[in-house]
């Protein structure tokens, strides 16, 4: 069935897109090639079966802000396992939801998933937090969570799909994932985001749920996790996501 676009959605012009190949290639120029955290993420990518869902993951992993690949999961240090802390944690978290989302789909008759759904569902654990901070702009200014990094991951997904001829409906199944995925956490001060409805929006937000949960820890390896680059920092703001997620 043919899904038409939504009115508020602008449609970027389809000139001057680089091909994906230009981009993953400017990108490891740019956030130089020996990083290994986004080797990890590739990693990840290239393990997804459909060929159209492998090139636009690359897109997108092409064209997140560079702070992904260094900054921690929480600003604070205080409400997540310690793997999601220190250099590459929020890479490392991202990866965690995608194993927990593994195991949640795993024992037959929980989820009736076909292998599309669970593949537009691990490019949704693996970008749902790409930008936690904000752009990298806004990252250079203030390095604190931002309360709506789920609508700033959404679009940005959203623009990436039209802008390179990804599938509207399997952009939208992941935009619907991803804007949701704060779960009951939704609201603060006047804004609010959508909360989770469909059995894909509510597994996305369990699996990044339980994968943030401070006593389950995630193996990483001594390569890609060094307990020393785990540093507190008392002085920042953590968000009412983080601080409510404590207390459950
Ligand atoms: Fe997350």
């Amino acid at each position: 069935m043919r899904i038409s676009l939504p009115k508020w959605l602008k449609v970027p012009k389809q000139t001057n897109i680089p091909q994906i190949s230009d981009n993953l290639i400017q990108k490891e120029k740019m956030i130089n090639q020996e990083n290994k955290y986004f080797r990890l993420m590739l990693e990840e990518i290239d393990k997804l079966q459909d060929e159209e869902n492998r090139k636009f993951a690359h897109t997108l992993l092409s064209n997140v802000p560079d702070y992904f690949f260094s900054v921690p999961a929480s600003s604070s240090g205080k409400y997540h396992p310690s793997n999601d802390l220190g250099n590459g944690g929020l890479v490392r978290h991202s990866i965690s939801v995608v194993r927990m989302l593994g195991h949640l789909l795993e024992p037959y008759g929980y989820y009736d998933f076909d292998d599309e759904q669970k593949e537009l569902l691990k490019i949704a654990a693996l970008f749902h937090d790409c930008m936690k901070s904000g752009t990298q702009e806004e990252y250079e200014k203030n390095k604190h969570t931002k309360f709506l990094h789920p609508l700033y991951a959404a679009n940005f997904i959203m623009t990436t799909a039209i802008k390179n001829g990804y599938p509207y409906e399997k952009a939208l199944f992941i935009y619907n994932t991803v804007i949701s995925h704060m779960g009951q956490w939704n609201t603060k001060g006047d804004a609010i985001l959508p909360t989770p409805k469909t059995l894909d929006q509510k597994v996305l937000h369990l699996a990044d749920y339980l994968a943030s949960r401070k006593d389950i820890n995630m193996e990483f390896g001594e390569e890609y996790f060094d307990e020393e680059d785990v540093v507190f920092d008392d002085t920042s703001t953590v968000t009412a996501y983080e601080k409510e997620k404590e207390n459950v």
